[in-house]
């Protein structure tokens, strides 16, 4: 391996909201030190030698003015990157920028839907899907997925019901895919289906595919899109921030074909960008694939690490290494019995194990009993935080 992902780096006084921002988030007394934190979805490994250097020669330059991307090399490396790896012949002219995804989410929303029109999701859910609703006082309505021998499923029945009932009115789907938080990485079948049931109600779909590059190996992402190359219903958003933790860089790409809709966007939004973001991310899809390649090798085994330690230290958990993503989606319902009513699992392990999780309250609806634990840190980590939740839900 040329990259260490094993090392142990001090996110101390760095503004951190993995590290310093659960004390506001989640609670005010204790000392940092004490946690294992696997909750926010960032990664506790360092971002690429290749991006701080391209970000570094970048600052070299001295003035850090207003900036926008004009050079044509940018979007060139990006065209390569989809192409390369997922045989998407991306059109730069649809790309509109964005600080993130979730605000693109609250931007495209009333972009997508009039008033009186309405939005519907899987769940278990990213939260933002729901808060970028409601925020925009649209109504949301759920399909929950089901769980069939260990493996998260669609219910099209259901989905194609909503969608033709006119009371509802549904003229979005917010689609995750790979679906955050069970790591589903969807077929081609499924897409190829759930496509077909929106279309043809004339529904748009929001294709939030920013853990596209994040899947176990072996494994293909098909964006959606690129299924339905004629129709322009189809907004995908993609992101370096996952992928290459880059998340604070606050830029992600997202793919709008419906010429009206983007024009809206571009009128409403600015595209300056942060110069050393521009240079980050051009960095990252020139240079960083190799450490991609590792990246996932080492994912793989921390999945691996957990699977075992589930097996032996709670084997009546219920857990399927998910296809992607660095998180991982584990039913505890069993050992539930200890939580005393009113409490919640959260609050549970960070008292009892000292480890800092996302529990079912952060997932909107059909969670209950899961916690999701990010896996990106160092694999002694990683250990020790699965140790100590088990210690506590066993005591
Ligand atoms: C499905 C999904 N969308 C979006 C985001 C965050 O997007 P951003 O940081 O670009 O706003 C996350 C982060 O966990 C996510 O899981």
């Amino acid at each position: 391996m040329k990259y260490n992902f094993d090392e142990v780096i001090e996110r101390k006084n760095t503004n951190s909201v993995s590290y310093e921002g659960w004390k506001s988030h989640i609670v005010k007394e204790a000392t940092q030190e004490e946690y294992i934190r696997m909750w926010v979805a960032d990664m506790d490994f360092s971002t690429p030698p290749e991006i701080l250097e391209a970000m570094h020669t970048r600052l070299n330059k001295k003035i850090l003015g207003y900036s926008e991307v004009f050079d044509d090399k940018y979007f060139k490396v990006l065209e390569d990157w989809f192409l390369k790896r997922y045989n998407w012949p991306i059109h730069t002219k649809h790309l509109v920028f964005s600080p993130g995804v979730v605000p693109a989410l609250n931007r495209l929303v009333p972009l997508l839907t009039e008033n009186n029109e309405n939005v519907l999701i899987n769940t278990p859910s990213y939260y933002p899907f729901y808060t970028s609703t409601l925020n925009n006082e649209r109504k949301i309505f759920f399909s929950g997925l089901k769980k069939i021998n260990g493996r998260f499923e669609i219910d099209y029945a259901d989905i194609e019901k909503k969608l033709t009932d006119t009371d509802k009115n549904i003229k979005l789907f917010i689609h995750s895919h790979p679906h955050n938080p069970t790591g589903r990485v969807w077929t081609k079948e499924e897409l190829q289906k759930l496509g077909e049931i929106c279309l043809k109600n004339d529904v748009f779909i929001l294709s939030d595919e920013i853990h596209c590059d994040l899947l176990r190996r072996g494994l293909q992402h098909i964006p959606f899109s690129s299924l339905f190359p004629s129709s322009d219903k189809i907004i995908t958003c993609t992101a370096p921030s996952k992928t290459f933790n880059v998340a604070g860089n606050l830029l992600s790409h997202i793919f709008i074909p419906n010429d009206k809709i983007r024009e809206e966007w571009n009128r409403l939004y600015s595209s300056s960008l942060s110069p050393l973001s521009i240079a980050g991310t051009q960095a990252a899809y020139a240079q960083c694939e190799d450490w991609l390649e590792e990246l996932k090798i080492y994912l793989d085994g921390n999945f691996k690490l957990l699977d075992r330690k589930i097996k032996s230290l709670l084997p009546h958990a219920k857990f399927t290494v998910p296809e992607s993503t660095y998180l991982a989606w584990l039913d505890i319902s069993v050992y539930l019995d200890k939580i005393p009513e009113g409490g919640n699992v959260r609050d549970f392990l960070l008292k009892n194990a000292k480890v800092i999780v996302e529990d079912s309250n952060r997932f909107v609806d059909n969670s209950q009993g899961f916690i999701r634990l990010n896996l990106a840190s160092p694999r002694k980590v990683i250990a020790e935080g699965i140790e100590r939740i088990a210690q506590a839900l066993n005591a």
